[in-house]
């Protein structure tokens, strides 16, 4: 079968790495894909928004399936379009990408199935939106409605925080994706992410990770993409699990259905978990990055099995092998990350560094020619590692770190700590 992965980060590197671990491919081509990814498959230059020019590619490449990596496309329905030329396509229609492009279609969801939510209330204009903030007081959580790259989140711990990011968001700072605002309460507890993959009927975990979203250690500094993942996370515990599949998943996917608009790919379910009880904090409806790192190397080669049988309804078949084992990815960002950064500083070391089902390093922000690597992205390597335990594969993960010769980068030294004794 000769497969289309699109995007070009971390994430797809890693399901690019899995993907070829399975005899059913033949062949596969990412779009436009990094300077890593070009050392396992064929790179194309090629638009993954652009839906008219993928159809096109596809038919000229004879694919067979595509992997949608980003949420981009996804909003831009580019799913639809591959759908509409009888192309086998893992990712849901932009009708359902809603989960992700609207944070207040996702509330619109979770109130008629009876989700549990952060409680909230929506604006299209300033003053109001500041009257409630002035009414609710702070905490609390300022949220642009629209796709806004990871940054449209405001955790507001005054009043007056909140009110500039009012401010902000009216006045333009997130385009079309600030012309309406979510206010949420704010939540305490822990952050999980849970992962599910369905298609349209039946719904799948396939594994549960936790985020680092801070640029410092000990969770300081402005929030990022992401710095590091470890998987699986011990407060998804099986009752939280259960929970939040009968209480949030399952719902809000019946729920998709039966409006006509069912959501077929994997759903990314932030969560915040206190007291026993989950809470939506945010779906997404693509593989986190760099969670996906982390998960791929525990799927290896089934999760192109998981997302083909997503693709054709066929979930109701498949189980998810795990072993009892724990992956750890640390992220390299470029110095500066996630304000202002320079492109084109090299990085040596890469090509000593082992590539099995243990310890791969992961390309996210990278352009290789000539057999050099310069850092042309914010988030630039995830260097993933599995073991036995969690201390096993962070201590792997670090130490492909410490291989890594780039001094315009830097890494978060405190990935796992929370799950880890001090
Ligand atoms: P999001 O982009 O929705 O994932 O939000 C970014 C981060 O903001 C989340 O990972 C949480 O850490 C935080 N966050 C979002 N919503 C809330 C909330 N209602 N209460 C507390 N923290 C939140
Ligand atoms: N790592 C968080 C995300 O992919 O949204």
């Amino acid at each position: 079968m000769n497969i289309l992965i699109l995007g070009s980060g971390g994430r797809e590197h890693a399901l690019a790495w899995a993907v070829l671990q399975n005899p059913k491919c033949d062949k596969l081509i990412v779009a436009p894909g990094n300077g890593g990814i070009g050392q396992i498959a064929e790179c194309a230059a090629l638009d993954p928004e652009d839906a008219g020019a993928v159809v096109d590619f596809c038919a000229e490449e004879a694919i067979d399936f595509v992997i949608i990596g980003p949420e981009a496309p996804l909003a831009a329905g580019v799913a639809d379009a591959l759908r509409d030329a009888g192309i086998l396509t893992f990712g849901p229609s932009k009708a359902a990408a809603a989960l992700e492009a609207s944070k207040a279609f996702t509330k619109e969801i979770c109130d008629a199935c009876d989700a549990p939510t952060a409680a909230y209330a929506r604006f299209t204009e300033a003053g109001s939106a500041k009257d409630y903030i002035r009414q609710q007081g702070a905490p609390i959580v300022v949220k642009a409605d629209g796709l806004a790259a990871g940054k449209g989140v405001i955790v507001a711990m005054d009043e007056a925080e909140a009110i500039a990011a009012i401010d902000d968001m009216f006045g333009g700072s997130f385009g079309g994706a600030g012309a309406e605002v979510v206010i949420e309460e704010f939540l305490e507890g822990e952050e999980a992410s849970f992962f599910v993959l369905s298609d349209g009927k039946t719904v799948l975990p396939i594994g549960t990770a936790q985020d680092h979203k801070r640029v410092g250690d000990g969770d300081t500094g402005p929030n990022t993409g992401g710095m590091g993942a470890y998987s699986p996370a011990p407060v998804m515990t099986d009752a939280i699990t259960m929970k939040t599949m009968k209480e949030i998943i399952e719902p809000s996917m019946a729920e998709m259905a039966r409006r006509g608009t069912p959501f077929q790919g994997v759903l990314f379910a932030g969560l915040m978990i206190k007291d026993g009880q989950p809470k939506l904090i945010e779906y997404n409806v693509r593989f986190g990055d760099p969670e996906c790192q982390c998960l791929m190397l525990r799927l290896g080669a089934q999760a192109l099995d998981l997302l083909l049988a997503a693709s054709e309804g066929r979930l109701d078949e498949m189980q998810v092998t795990w072993a009892d084992d724990h992956a750890m990815t640390v992220v390299m960002a470029a110095d500066g990350y996630p304000g202002s950064y320079e492109k084109g500083s090299i990085i040596k070391g890469l090509d000593d560094l082992p590539e099995t089902s243990y310890e791969m390093c992961f390309h996210a922000g990278t352009k290789r020619e000539a057999g050099v690597v310069t850092a042309v992205g914010g988030r630039v390597l995830a260097l993933t590692a599995r073991g036995e335990s969690l201390q096993e594969a962070r201590d792997k993960a670090y130490a492909l770190v410490g291989r890594v010769d780039w001094p315009e980068g830097f890494n978060r030294t405190d990935i796992g700590r929370r799950a880890l004794p001090d």
